[in-house]
């Protein structure tokens, strides 16, 4: 186990059987619907490169970038788009947003409205991981991997200021490491 990492909150097993159970939803949800998977940079890259490959339905993948002001532990504020799909025209989309994890609920909020405003036919949400006692916003997302305690948790694409994305499981880091 990597040094930083005080305990292995969800391992690679379990994370491969919320991906798998997630993938299954998707198929029986969106038959017949124009699914546009939609990762968002970077800390759902690992979720999204497990999910694709089981949803078994036709699927059409796009990324967007957005960051938020203040970095580190706090969740964000103000929320910017630092990169756009690349699919112009959403009308006969039904997007899915991907997403790492929820914390205020912010940005999956925003991005909802922004998709929707952009045209997009329909647009729900996706997380591998969501802490709800730490929700500011409304947003109840559609499909969960699992609800976490308030920690803050890195691997398997999330980080902390960078670091840690690479490993396999989610683990919660020594506080040691973000307070010094
Ligand atoms: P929200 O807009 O407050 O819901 O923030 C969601 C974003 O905050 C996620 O996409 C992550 O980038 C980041 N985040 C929230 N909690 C954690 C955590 O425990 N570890 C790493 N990143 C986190
Ligand atoms: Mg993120």
């Amino acid at each position: 186990m990597n040094k930083d990492i005080k305990e292995i909150l969800i391992s690679e097993e379990k994370i491969n059987e919320m991906v798998t159970r997630i993938a299954a939803e998707i198929d029986r949800d969106y038959k017949g619907k124009n699914l546009v998977l939609v990762c968002i940079l970077k800390g759902s890259i690992a979720f999204m490169g497990d999910l694709m490959k089981k949803v078994t339905i036709p699927t059409e993948i796009d990324c967007m970038k957005v960051s938020s002001y203040g970095a580190g532990t706090e969740s964000s504020v103000q929320i910017n788009i630092v990169l756009d799909l690349i699919r112009p025209d959403l009308s006969e989309c039904d997007i899915l947003i991907v997403e790492d994890i929820i914390d205020s609920g912010r940005t999956l909020k925003y991005l909802t409205g922004y998709l929707l405003h952009k045209g997009a036919r329909s647009v729900k949400t996706c997380t591998l991981l969501d802490k709800p006692s730490r929700r500011v916003v409304e947003l109840t997302p559609d499909y969960v991997g699992c609800e976490i305690p308030d920690e803050f948790v890195v691997g398997y694409g999330l980080d902390y200021a960078e670091k840690y994305r690479a490993l396999p499981y989610v683990g919660v880091l020594k506080p040691e490491i973000y307070s010094e």
